[in-house]
């Protein structure tokens, strides 16, 4: 059974709190943490934004946002309403100068809460945010402020951006987050690496052949064209989830569970990414965009469509990668990832594939094939193991692949809170340990900005794929010329 463990109580700034990700992500996870008593009533959530609205007319936005996006039967009247009246409303814009002193002299009349400020806002705006929070005074001991990903849009934005924000609040209060770190599953990585000694002794280049990281998505860019139109792909998905994914798959075991223990093997993964110059991303990296085609069964329009032929058109909503990890456990492992909306199923996994017997005693069959361990992350979140067995009965010895499955829910059997959850609650506890420092952030820009080079040096469109396909026909050559093929 789950515990929940009693956080301090808090007042929590969300900037951006009338946009997308606070009322499809931040208000429910925070309305589901409530609902299981995590916090109480004695903490406040401060919607910051710079539209002239009352805390009703805020609460009713809220209300309609919890309808859409928590599920009926966790909606107890009682409960919302309670939730309700914990959200307050001030006008603050986050470019210009009004605002603050009233924010922060609001702030100051509860001096002993927990104080997590979170910049739902374009990245732009995190520098000056916290300089004026800092001029007024509102940065103190007890504030954490919590950065969103994408931070910038390249190493050096992200540079200026760590900068700026480091200038005004100190590294221990800053919460760079990656949601894919608050998924159970993801944490899970964790202890299935380094509680399983069994893996531990396998974990090496002696035994798996290779890794591939898949995060597919059905959906195209949901009304969000704006922001992805600017982003793509590579900044959207791979400097950021894939690569800390990959950074939990490939890292040594930290000496403890401290933050900084962790995030110290996660750098030095980052640092030993063999870098790809720009004249090699072709070989190690193909990207694609979507065009007309049907997912799960319906049609659907293109990118350049969805987005109202608004775009230039070299956004990339799909990239695969070829990566190497340089060091002595890793050397010749290849580590192939991709990721694409409008992809046939929507479906995160890693595929660690042992390499295959030195020789084999049994007659060649076309089902011969390699042990794999299988680790979804969703749906369906699980463990397999694909192992040969002997197929029972008689008609010779003839082998057929099984698979060891643990499913997460038959096991478990509830439900797992979003990662939102778990992470505003480590916000709240001042746990660093899912949240990415700044080394890691620029450690991880850095092995992507020579492919953001070559795209821009060489601003051919990507290659299209149909919606509803695997991506285009180079991602599959990219691996297969190494005599290897994507799980499917
Ligand atoms: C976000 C990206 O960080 O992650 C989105 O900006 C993407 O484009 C989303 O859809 C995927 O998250 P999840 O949790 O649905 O796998």
């Amino acid at each position: 059974m789950a515990r929940i463990l009693p956080v301090p109580s808090f007042d929590c700034v969300v900037f951006g709190a009338t946009g997308d990700l606070t009322m499809r992500k931040l208000l429910p996870s925070l309305y589901n943490r409530f609902r299981d008593r995590q916090f109480g009533t004695d903490s406040r959530i401060i919607a910051a934004a710079r539209g002239a609205l009352t805390a009703d007319e805020y609460r009713g936005r809220a209300e309609a946002a919890l309808r859409l996006h928590v599920p009926p039967d966790s909606l107890e009247p009682d409960t919302v309403a309670q939730f309700l009246r914990l959200l307050h409303y001030s006008q603050v814009d986050g470019a210009g100068d009004t605002g603050w002193k009233a924010l922060v002299d609001d702030l100051d009349t509860r001096p002993a809460q927990v104080r997590p400020f979170y910049l739902a806002t374009s990245p732009d705006l995190y520098g000056s945010i916290c300089a004026r929070l800092a001029a007024q005074g509102g940065i103190h001991p007890l504030s954490r402020v919590v950065l969103e990903k994408p931070l910038g849009r390249d190493l050096a934005s992200a540079r200026a951006i760590n900068e700026a924000v480091g200038a005004v609040v100190p590294e221990a209060q800053i919460f760079r987050i990656d949601h894919y770190l608050g998924k159970e599953t993801v944490q899970n990585l964790l202890a299935l690496r380094f509680a399983n000694p069994i893996f531990q002794r396998l974990w090496n280049a002696d035994v798996i052949d290779h890794v591939q990281i898949t995060v597919a998505e059905t959906v195209g860019v949901e009304g969000r064209g704006g922001y992805y139109d600017r982003s793509g792909a590579l900044r959207d998905m791979v400097q950021n989830h894939m690569l800390q994914l990959l950074c939990l798959l490939a890292m040594e075991s930290p000496v403890s569970l401290d933050a900084d223990a962790v995030r110290d093997e996660k750098l030095k993964v980052l640092r030993a990414l063999k870098p790809i110059a720009p004249r090699e991303a072709a070989h190690f990296a193909i990207r694609g965009q979507y065009g007309a085609g049907a997912v799960e069964g319906h049609p659907v329009p293109g990118y350049l469509a969805d987005l109202g032929m608004a775009g230039e058109g070299l956004t990339e909503t799909f990239v695969a990668l070829k990566a190497q990890v340089n060091s002595w456990r890793w050397a010749s492992v290849p580590f192939y990832m991709r990721t694409g909306k409008r992809l046939p199923r929507k479906v995160s996994e890693i595929m660690v594939q042992f390499r295959t017997p030195p020789f084999s005693i049994f007659p060649a069959e076309p089902t011969d094939q390699p042990n794999r361990l299988l680790i979804r992350l969703q749906p369906e979140e699980g463990i397999r193991l694909d192992m040969m067995t002997k197929e029972p009965g008689p008609g010779g010895l003839r082998l057929r692949p099984t698979g060891l499955d643990i499913s997460f829910e038959k096991t478990f059997g509830q439900r797992y809170p979003d990662a939102y959850e778990r992470l505003l609650m480590d916000v709240v506890r001042g746990n660093q340990t899912l949240f990415m420092r700044r080394d890691e952030v620029e450690a991880a820009w850095t092995w992507v900005q020579p492919l953001l080079d070559a795209w821009a040096d060489k601003p051919e469109a990507p290659r299209p794929y149909p919606a509803g396909s695997w991506g285009p026909t180079a991602a599959i050559a990219l691996i297969e010329r190494d005599g290897r093929t994507w799980y499917e």
